[in-house]
């Protein structure tokens, strides 16, 4: 078995693991600070996620590089890389709302081979492997096969510095959103991606994330058979994940 499916293995069982505990907390008063802007937040579930999966991770991996989230960069000396997000959706979780994730992505020598996206609340475990494709609790899923702007349900999402500058997706918005047949912002870049990989949504598209927000989830959507774009910009990533059919006339919409 190649070395990076026994990784995702474990990754699955601490995704789990760490997403029981994620649920339970919910239910409880939560400390929790702001970031770059108010709503930007992080909760002591944030923390606690990462050093859970961290440390396991350490434990078994002494050498993996990391990059997550919360702590920024792990060095070592290994062409493995763990790219992590403990809770992408951290606000949906603050206000109770059910969509947010664990996402963990395997890159090996610079390239994804591996990962997966946990939902906790919603019990859904979406997994890809480069080269074997995407799964979601098990099952095969695959890229919906949309090839009409009018009857496409496209996700996006706003960075959090949206009220302070004009560098922001409302222009796209305006521009796509009455082209559409539908149009849906589940607070999660992560989740957007997944359901872009098994057919709930056939494109996603926002600018400013991070790749701990996307590397699992633009794997999946390829792995599903999409089309993705991401472009480094100076704020972040530029990141477009669609259906074949509607990819090209989606993209020429929202081009930065
Ligand atoms: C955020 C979510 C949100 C997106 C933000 C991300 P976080 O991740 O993915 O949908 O609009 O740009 O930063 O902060 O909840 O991990």
């Amino acid at each position: 078995m190649q070395e990076w499916k026994e990784m995702l293995e474990l990754a699955e069982k601490w995704a789990l693991e760490a997403g029981k505990e994620q649920t339970a907390r919910a239910e409880k008063p939560m400390e929790m600070s702001s970031k770059s802007a108010a709503i930007d937040l992080v909760t002591e579930m944030d923390v606690w996620t990462e050093s859970f999966l961290t440390e396991n991770i350490r434990r078994h991996y002494p050498d993996h590089l990391m990059k997550t989230e919360e702590s920024g960069a792990y060095e070592g000396n290994s062409p493995y890389e763990w790219v992590i997000d403990p809770i992408d959706g951290t606000v949906n979780y603050a206000r109770g709302l059910p969509f947010y994730c664990i996402s963990i992505g395997i890159r090996y020598e610079g390239e994804t081979v591996a990962g997966l996206v946990y939902a906790p609340k919603l019990d859904e475990m979406f997994e890809a492997v480069k080269g074997e494709g995407a799964w979601l609790n098990g099952n095969r899923i695959h890229i919906s096969e949309t090839k009409r702007l009018d009857e496409a349900v496209v996700g996006s999402g706003f960075p959090y510095d949206k009220g302070t500058t004009e560098d922001n997706n409302l222009p796209h918005v305006q521009q796509v959103v009455p082209r559409l047949g539908g149009f849906r912002r589940t607070g999660s870049a992560a989740l957007d991606l997944c359901y872009v990989a098994c057919a709930r949504l056939d494109a996603s598209w926002e600018i400013k994330l991070h790749d701990w927000d996307v590397e699992a989830g633009l794997l999946l959507v390829r792995e599903a058979g999409g089309r993705t774009k991401v472009s480094e910009e100076e704020k972040g990533l530029y990141a477009l994940a669609a259906a074949p059919g509607i990819y090209t006339e989606l993209e020429a919409l929202i081009k930065r």
